[in-house]
């Protein structure tokens, strides 16, 4: 039997094989993207090139990534535990073509990886295709259909509809039509029984997707509507714990070599069986699942918190800590002591694991515990109300109440009713699910962006000057109109331009466009895409015209000193506390730095003083920058430089060096520390 390590390998040397260049996974936690917190499918990483924003180093690319489907349009969270194939954490195997090989060939290899390589049973396999679409003016993708059936018999080639077989990456942008590999990992006798064909997507745990391979060939526009794409391009996912199922023989995920040795070690903590009693199973699975996705999350450098990324992963391990607390009778911290197991089994490939268990250890330890004593006064309040409800002679508690306790105090609804079936008493559902409705809704006004199409002006890439200039006489090559909350604004990319793009914790540039009298206010620089974005409150009356790009200086130099501080404070931290220390985000603002770093305890006093003492010393000794651009990724190693987060694919790199302070970095810094 081949081991779930021997399979990831086995897909990338076949890929390899088809001169495909083989890239690490991106990070899970994603820093500069402004519409994803985390990496929620392979070709992520690649966005930028598949919307023509940067040119692709390689035409074919494959790699395992770390995938995370928990928060927007792909979200699973709710099953994970309860069926045997959904997952917080995955992995995502997938192979790419960025204007090179199209259907035919990501086809024939998909068949040959499977049945060819891995031995598959063909018989158990299906493929569907998108049926075609009346509103999109769209066919049955028959292309698709065609090099199917070299392999497939007719009856195992099954049509689907626009939500399983068209794949859009968001509301606009690429997208295209999709075939889907399936498995029927049913017993031949339950297969005589019943053809496979019938229950193709209908959520049978073991008739399931193992591999989607999307064929883009569109841009869905703004008005909905679509046009061809110039570069066609392959986007492939195959799921890794499913397809380790079906080559291990298995019927769940679950009970796979990736999770089996997770689930033995929480039985014996818990000293519960897995398989004896439904409930204690999904606790379990929860637990396995959860497990990964938090323990990931720190390495990559999210942890959890109070707001956005870091509530996220807060949800998912109190959802954890619930199911253990509730089914397997965990009333202290228990996670936490899952982590070595959890390091035998993936810190292989994996190695940012064991290099920051003590982080992850703590970081969670702590969490368990807190969320535990929420958990205690969750349940002293619903007490309270359970006594008054029964002195009032109720049978149900008001939805308002169970809806406080859940978002004010992180009680879980499931919990509540629970507890109140305990009691012979009930919750009022419908009035729960108003105030979530109402609660979803603000959320959603709140976040809500309507982008119009773009508007081209010019062809062209654009190009950043701002690390020598910061006022240059440019053009815009398109733009777009932006709405959020009631306030329109208007998105400008030019053709060359020196204002910085907020990233890597530096907040972006402001400044003006200048043609004649007119002056236009940059109020903020971001990036979408790896795009350069210049936002702006109204457009100039001649978007063709050519413009003087100005940068407000003052602020620049501002970020710039204070940019520069955070290497220092990073290497004095590293030379203070030790090399452990590692960097988990920054913000820097003209006005101040905000630096996240992990250690384990709070720093004393005298550790303060003994980093700022070392700061102090090298703004003093006026250290000249050194200035490495565009250096390829192996020399920056070789020169000491220090990655945050694990660098995507993409080999050349900016290295900022003051004296032995070597960092990978894209920011704005000052010629020499004294400056600061
Ligand atoms: N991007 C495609 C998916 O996530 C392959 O299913």
């Amino acid at each position: 039997m081949l081991t779930s390590k021997e399979i990831r390998e086995s897909f990338k040397e076949f890929f390899k094989s088809k001169e495909h260049l083989i890239v690490p996974s991106a990070p899970m936690v994603v820093k500069d993207d402004p519409t994803l917190m985390f990496t929620n499918a392979g070709m992520n990483q690649f966005k930028d090139i598949i919307l023509g924003n940067r040119p692709a180093k390689s035409k074919r690319v494959a790699d395992s990534q770390k995938c995370l489907r928990v928060s927007g349009k792909h979200n699973d969270l709710e099953e994970v535990g309860h069926d045997t194939y959904h997952h917080t954490m995955f992995e995502m195997l997938g192979n790419w073509s960025f204007g090179d090989y199209f259907k035919e060939e990501a086809i024939s290899w998909a068949w040959e990886y499977l049945v060819d390589v891995l031995k598959l049973n063909p018989e158990i396999l299906y493929a569907t295709v998108f049926e075609g679409s009346a509103e999109d003016g769209l066919e049955r993708d028959n292309e698709a259909a065609g090099y199917w059936e070299k392999y497939l018999p007719k009856d195992h080639i099954i049509n689907g509809n626009k939500k399983d077989n068209f794949w859009e990456m968001g509301d606009t942008g690429p997208c295209g039509p999709c075939s889907e590999i399936h498995i029927d990992l049913r017993s031949a006798e339950e297969r005589a029984q019943i053809s496979g064909r019938d229950l193709v997507n209908h959520d049978h745990p073991q008739v399931i997707e193992i591999w989607n391979l999307v064929f883009m060939q569109f841009n869905r526009k703004a008005d909905g509507s679509l046009e061809g794409l110039p570069a066609k391009v392959i986007d492939t996912g195959m799921g890794f714990e499913r397809l380790c199922m079906a080559l291990q023989g298995k019927r769940s995920n679950y009970d796979t070599d990736i999770f089996q040795p997770i689930i033995k070690k929480i039985s014996e903590l818990s000293g519960k069986n897995y398989g004896d009693d439904a409930q204690v199973d999904v606790a379990m699975r929860v637990i396995a699942d959860h497990i990964r996705t938090i323990s990931f999350s720190i390495t990559d450098g999210q942890l959890p918190s109070n707001a956005k990324a870091g509530y996220v992963i807060r949800r998912i391990l109190r959802r954890a800590v619930r199911y253990a607390y509730t089914f397997l009778g965990q009333k202290q911290a228990f996670m936490y002591k899952l982590i070595p197991t959890l390091i035998e089994n993936m810190g292989d490939a994996y190695p940012e694991l064991a290099q920051q268990q003590e982080l992850v250890t703590k970081v969670m330890k702590e969490e368990e515990e807190a969320f535990l004593r929420t958990l205690e006064t969750g349940i002293h309040m619903l007490d309270k109300i359970i006594a008054t409800a029964k002195a009032d002679g109720k049978e149900e508690i008001s939805g308002v109440e169970a809806f406080t306790l859940y978002d004010t105090f992180g009680f879980p609804i499931d919990l509540t009713q629970l507890i109140l079936r305990e009691n012979s008493l009930t919750v009022n559902m419908a009035q729960f699910d108003e105030e979530m409705l109402k609660q979803k809704t603000r959320a959603r006004n709140a976040a809500a962006v309507e982008n119009s199409d773009w508007v081209n002006i010019a062809e062209g890439e654009s190009k950043f000057v701002g690390y020598d200039l910061t006022e240059c006489n440019t053009q815009i090559l398109r733009y777009r109109q932006t709405k959020q909350k009631n306030q329109t604004l208007y998105q400008i990319v030019l053709a060359e331009t020196p204002f910085y793009a907020e990233s890597g914790g530096q907040v972006g540039d402001t400044g003006v466009l200048v043609c004649g009298d007119e002056r236009i206010e940059v109020i903020d620089t971001k990036k979408e895409n790896n795009l350069p974005i210049h936002i702006t409150k109204k457009l100039p009356a001649n978007p063709e015209a050519t413009f003087s790009a100005e940068v407000n200086i003052a602020k620049r130099n501002a970020c710039a000193a204070n940019h520069s501080c955070t290497h220092l404070i990073d290497q004095a931290l590293r030379e203070v506390l030790g090399t452990h220390v590692e960097q988990k985000g920054s913000l820097v603002t003209p006005e101040g730095i905000r630096f996240d770093f992990s250690h384990f305890q709070k720093l004393t006093n005298e550790e303060i003083i003994k980093v700022e003492k070392a700061v102090n010393a090298r703004i003093r000794a006026n250290i000249p920058l050194t200035e490495y651009r565009e250096i390829p990724i192996g020399e920056a190693r070789e020169l000491g430089a220090i990655a945050l987060f694990g660098e995507k694919y993409g080999d050349k790199v900016r290295v900022i060096k003051f004296d032995n302070s070597v960092e990978f970095c894209g920011g704005t810094h000052v010629a020499a520390t004294g400056q600061i």
